[in-house]
């Protein structure tokens, strides 16, 4: 009997045990947001303190009561993507803004855009494999090549040697997009820039930055009044360039999706959110690589030892612009792509594009143990744990030869289920662009380490001015 009653007590306790470790939501310890850390864009901090107060899980109540679940460990990352538990219908904060203009303008766009719920983009998607796949790579290819080499020809003739990176490499994403979309050039790299290219640009920052502070104040004044002018500039110069293509006789991406029966309005709505979408982030990407090439000079020799071995490029300005074939051996060179690709991870790892990815759970999950509901917004605190040294041993050196699996949940710089819509076009500008770069300068930084800023994608606290020498072969 005594012995039943034993049996019978460690059977409760194991049971009540089992209750009593799966917590409720309402257990996960919690911070009240405050809206003036948002407001000095450095969430980043603020997460970091609250991670090191509270611990890896935490739940944020924002203003409207809504509660979000931010995650700062690897395996409650995959937690919360397990089985693809996340709601394909969000419809993103940053986005309401630009929704409400389009809908206020029904006539010039054919949907509100790039959400999940409301996506223009999703049909494009197969249009932009396309492009990645078929005969059109190959021109594309060159073009990048050739624009890369108009801006180092811009860059040397400007004989300065400390040069504001980001904002020479936006002129050139700038063109990149023009050729992509509409097969021509936007004379942005010109002389370093015409008037409309930089409106245009300066167009698309700010109406990123009015993204990002919509996620948290909607209501703010004279916000909308700013994104209206901005996006009618946007639509005005983008509808000249679509119908100019559609007249002109050359193969473009414009023409194809012309051909195949998408509206003047269709279009327009999928290339504004194209070069939304695409500009600031592989600028910055870039910008942040270089940055760390040219703190590790050692890293930059093994890659631009890499190069050599494949391609010499002419470095003769006279003969500069004057490509051939041979010269685009890189794109294809398994060596060179590998230690790109290496290089890439490790700018990702350091400098995360954002803060992290936001998913709302479809189902209930069990999380870091805790049940979380569905319907839970959920944010993966990336750009944190990219520099953990739990994670990554010596985090803040820039080590190409970590071995990280690209594709594990703790970079997704390109999302994650719901992924960019043309990230083979992101990496193959990034390619050419270092490529070139590293090819035809010995880039230093001699000034302070430089943090990051969050904005709709992290920027530098301070402009990066890296030192560009021309090599010698
Ligand atoms: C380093 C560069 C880039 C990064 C880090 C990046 C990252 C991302 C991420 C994280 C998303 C959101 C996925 C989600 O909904 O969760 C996204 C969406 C998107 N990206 Fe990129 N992207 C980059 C470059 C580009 C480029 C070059 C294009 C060119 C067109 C592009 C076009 C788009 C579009 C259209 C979407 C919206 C997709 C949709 O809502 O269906 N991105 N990108």
């Amino acid at each position: 009997m005594g012995v039943h009653k034993i049996y019978l007590k460690n059977v409760e306790m194991s049971w009540k045990r089992y209750f009593t470790a799966v917590k409720t939501f309402q257990d996960v310890p919690s911070f009240t947001a405050a809206t003036e850390v948002y407001n000095t864009c450095r969430m980043h901090e603020a997460y970091a303190s609250w991670h090191k107060e509270k611990g890896t899980l935490i739940r944020e109540r924002n203003k409207h009561g809504n509660d979000c679940l931010h995650v700062f460990r690897i395996q409650d990352f995959n937690k919360a993507y397990e089985g693809r538990s996340f709601n394909k219908d969000l419809s993103k904060g940053s986005r309401q803004m630009i929704q409400k203009y389009r809908m206020n303008n029904p006539t010039k766009f054919f949907s509100l855009g790039n959400s999940n719920r409301y996506n223009s983009s999703l049909e494009l998607r197969d249009f932009v494999e396309f492009c990645h796949f078929g005969p059109e790579r190959r021109m594309l290819d060159y073009q990048l090549d050739f624009n890369m080499r108009k801006l180092i020809l811009c860059i040397l003739n400007t004989k300065n040697s400390d040069v504001d990176i980001f904002h020479c490499l936006l002129l050139l994403i700038y063109e990149n997009m023009g050729h992509f979309m509409f097969n021509t050039s936007l004379e942005s790299l010109s002389a370093l820039g015409n008037k409309e290219a930089f409106n245009m640009i300066l167009a698309l920052l700010e109406t990123s930055d009015i993204m990002y502070r919509s996620v948290y104040n909607v209501l703010r004044t004279g916000d909308y009044d700013l994104l209206k002018k901005n996006q009618d500039f946007l639509y005005s110069i983008i509808r000249r360039y679509v119908i100019q293509t559609t007249n002109s006789p050359k193969q473009s991406l414009t023409k194809l999706l012309q051909n195949l029966d998408m509206s003047t309005e269709q279009i327009i709505t999928s290339f504004i959110d194209f070069f939304q979408e695409s500009i600031e982030p592989v600028s910055l990407t870039l910008t942040w690589a270089l940055y760390h090439l040219a703190r590790y000079p050692e890293i930059q020799e093994e890659f631009r030892r890499k190069i050599r071995k494949t391609v010499s490029f002419p470095i003769h300005k006279s003969c500069f612009l004057k490509g051939g074939d041979k010269d685009l051996l890189y794109f294809h060179n398994g060596e060179i792509v590998d230690y790109f690709n290496k290089i890439l991870v490790e700018t990702f790892r350091l400098n995360y594009p954002t803060i992290g990815l936001k998913k709302v759970l479809s189902t209930s999950q069990n999380i870091g143990g805790y049940l979380i509901p569905a319907n839970t917004l959920v944010t993966t605190q990336n750009q944190l744990v990219g520099r953990m040294a739990e994670y990554f041993p010596d985090p803040l050196k820039f080590d190409p030869e970590r071995d990280i699996n690209y594709h594990t949940l703790i970079l997704m710089p390109f999302g994650f289920g719901q992924t960019c819509a043309a990230s083979w076009l992101a990496k193959r500008q990034m390619l050419a662009a270092l490529v070139r770069m590293i090819s035809s300068f010995e880039i230093s930084y001699h000034y302070n380490e430089i943090g990051s800023i969050n904005k709709l994608y992290n920027h530098p606290e301070q402009i990066i001015y890296l030192t560009l020498k021309e090599t010698q072969i």
